[in-house]
Parts: structure tokens; sequence; C-alpha cells
């Protein structure tokens, strides 16, 4: 039988790194330290599980929900946005639920770009972006991320893109932004007549006092942006696709008009949880509830540990200021490197998959706990 042929735009997609090795690492059937994908362990705070059970069990939470998403849950995003930032968002107007940011970055650009239209992604850079930017027939730029500038862009004096994607606190290489920086890109990309997709997933997990701002801090930044941000990171809910994506307006529209041919949107007793999550930061002035705390703390200790030892067994890496990732330089060459921890079933994630920019680079994820970080790294000093 002949074989189905499938759309140009499929040749031009890389494999999605993490399906791949998942695939790879259970067919090894090991007993493995995994560091590759960025799933916390830690549990989902037991308020926001109650709340789900309790929501599921009423029946008028299993109809079809909004495409926009329901009322109370954008009034809790707006809640959040004053209380954590001090931004000021409507509710009806700004505000987008999603099935998990990820689903919103394609969306966004098949809602705002043309095919061919061209947009600056960080390399090395969260993968899902180029999958949006080639499933949607646009041109992708790489905007080179290195470490001689802190991981922070270089910004061309001018540009012809449409759309510049960044984000910062940044996966993979923790390094993050402030808000003089933001202003600087604000300003950038009104001169170049750009779209600015922000994305902020991470912007709850920073350490050592720093507090990742928002892109809507900077004034008039509305005017030209959309900012992402999502419960999996901060509340432990990767598996129950919630996010969502604010600010201009015209363009959460154009979402909104996407996702209603495509998706029905998040279940109702799924958004019903993220608002009693949200709404944990009403009664807490330091801005971060005790459980975050707690959660930032873990990784902390983490990343000290793996930092730590790492360089007193002569391999150097900095701790992350913010994410719950190490981005380390190798000894050898990522290849070679990613296959030596493999032999001693130690699972990291290759730099190159992130982009062009990270080769020579691996990613730890800091989602194992302190005991098996200790057993990796004893297992590491075999190595040399
Ligand atoms: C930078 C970044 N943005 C977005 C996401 C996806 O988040 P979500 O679970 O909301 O789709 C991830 C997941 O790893 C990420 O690293």
């Amino acid at each position: 039988m002949a074989r189905m042929r499938l759309a140009e735009r499929l040749d031009r997609l890389p494999p999605y790194p993490f399906e791949e090795l998942k695939a790879k690492l259970k067919s090894k059937g090991k007993e493995l330290i995994d560091f590759t994908i960025g799933d916390p362990d830690l549990p989902t705070p037991p308020f926001i599980i109650e709340e789900m059970i309790r929501c599921a069990k009423l029946p008028s939470n299993h109809r079809y929900p909004l495409s926009l998403g329901e009322k109370e849950l954008r009034g809790a995003i707006a809640d959040w946005y004053k209380i954590r930032f001090g931004v000021d968002l409507a509710p009806d107007k700004e505000i987008i639920i999603l099935i998990g940011s990820k689903e919103g970055f394609c969306n966004l650009i098949r809602a705002c770009l043309d095919p061919g239209s061209k947009v600056l992604v960080p390399d090395p850079g969260y993968p899902a972006y180029m999958g949006s930017v080639l499933l949607a027939d646009c041109e992708p730029v790489r905007i080179p991320l290195l470490e001689a500038s802190d991981f922070m862009p270089d910004l061309p004096s001018k540009s012809n893109a449409q759309m510049l994607i960044l984000n910062y606190p940044n996966n993979p290489t923790g390094s993050v932004a402030d808000l003089n920086f933001l202003k600087e890109v604000v300003d950038w990309a009104r001169d170049n007549k750009l779209i600015i997709c922000y994305d902020n997933a991470y912007s709850e997990l920073t350490y050592d006092g720093y507090k990742a701002p928002s892109l809507f801090e900077v004034e008039e930044s509305k005017s030209i942006g959309v900012e992402f941000n999502t419960c999996s990171k901060t509340f432990n809910m990767t598996g129950d696709r919630i996010g969502w994506a604010v600010g201009n307006e015209e363009l959460i529209d154009g979402l909104r008009k996407v996702k209603e041919q495509i998706d029905s949107g998040v279940p109702t007793y799924i958004q019903r949880a993220a608002i009693k999550a949200l709404r944990s930061y009403q009664s807490c002035p330091s801005k971060t509830p005790d459980f975050l705390k707690r959660n930032i703390n873990e990784y902390k200790k983490r990343g000290d540990l793996l930092v730590e030892g790492l360089n007193s067994l002569g391999i150097a890496c900095t701790k992350p200021k913010g994410t719950f990732y190490v981005w380390l330089k190798c000894p050898t060459s990522s290849t070679e490197w990613v296959n030596k921890l493999l032999e001693l079933s130690i699972a990291v994630t290759p730099g190159p998959v992130f982009g062009e920019k990270g080769k020579g680079w691996v990613r730890f994820s800091l989602t194992q706990p302190r005991e098996r970080i200790k057993e990796a790294l004893e297992r590491i000093s075999t190595l040399l």
C-alpha cells in the first residue's frame, strides 16, 4: 500500500525531544536517575486537590466550559496580577484560560501571524516555541542567548520580524531578567513593530530574594504584548493542563477565535481548583504562600547540592537564579557527556534539543529528591 503523504510542514518539525527521551529511557529498563523533563516531583498542595475533587462531584462542572474560561477564574487571575505584580487587567478582555501555556504559544501565532512571518525565537529555548512557529508556517529566526551575556539576547538595531518570543526566568539556562531589561525590550519592539510573546511560566520559582517581574509592569507594554503563565510549575499541576494568556485585548481576542474552533476549554473542576490555588496569595503579605516557600526552599537546596557537588568534582556550573534547571557546559561534547551519564544510569537533557547554541551543554532538572542527587553525584565521581 502506498504510504500516506503528510504535510511538508511536518518534515520541517523536529521530533519533540521529551517524548523521544521518555521512550528511550523506558526501553533501557534500568534503575535510572532521571533529570530530563521539567515535571515537578513535589505534590500538588492538598487544598487544591480537595477543591478539584469537590468540584468534580458537581454534575454542572462536567458540561462544556467557555473558550475564554470561567469568569471567576479570570477574576482570580486579575487579582493575582494585582497582588503579585501591581498590574491591572480587565478579566473580560485581557485574559484567556489555556489548556496549559504550551497550547497558547501555538494558537497565538496562528491567530496573529500570516504564513512566512518571521519570529525571533530564543536559542537555547523551550522547544515548543520552535514547533509552534513551524506549525504556523512561519519562519523562525534564532536569537542567541550566550553565556558571555548572562543568557540575555543581544537585540539587533533593526528587525523585520513580526514577533519576539522571550522567557525569563529562563528554561534551560536558569537566568533571570530585571525590569530595566524588559523596558528596553518593549522600547525596541515598539520601534521595530514587533509583538512580544513573554513566557513567565517560572515567575514564582526564583531564589535569594529575587522576584521576577511581569512584562506588564512596563508602561504601555500591553499595546504590543501577551504574557503567558501556568499552574504547572507554581502549583505542581503539570498534568492538570491549565494556564493563561493575558495582555493586549486584540491579540487575546484573536487567540479566543482560534481556540473556539479547536477546543472547548479546560474542564470546569480544574478551573475551580486553579481559582483556589491563585487565591492562596490573597492572605499573604510576603506574596509567597507557605507551600510555595517550602517548594522554593527545596529546589534551592537541590540546586545547591548538585552545583556544589559538581563543582567539587571539578565540573564548573552555576546555581540557577530562577526555574528548577541547572545548565551545565560539558567537559566533552553534549552527546559524549549524555552517553557517559547514561552508562551510569543518569539521564540529562542534551543541550542541542534547546537549539544550536545548546551544543556543548546539558540540562539537569531539579525534580529528583536530594537523596537521588547525592547518589547521582557519587556515580559521577566514579567517572573522574
Ligand atoms: C518555559 C516554559 N514555558 C511553558 C512550559 C509549558 O507549560 P504548560 O504546562 O503550562 O504547558 C514549559 C514546560 O516545561 C516551559 O519550560
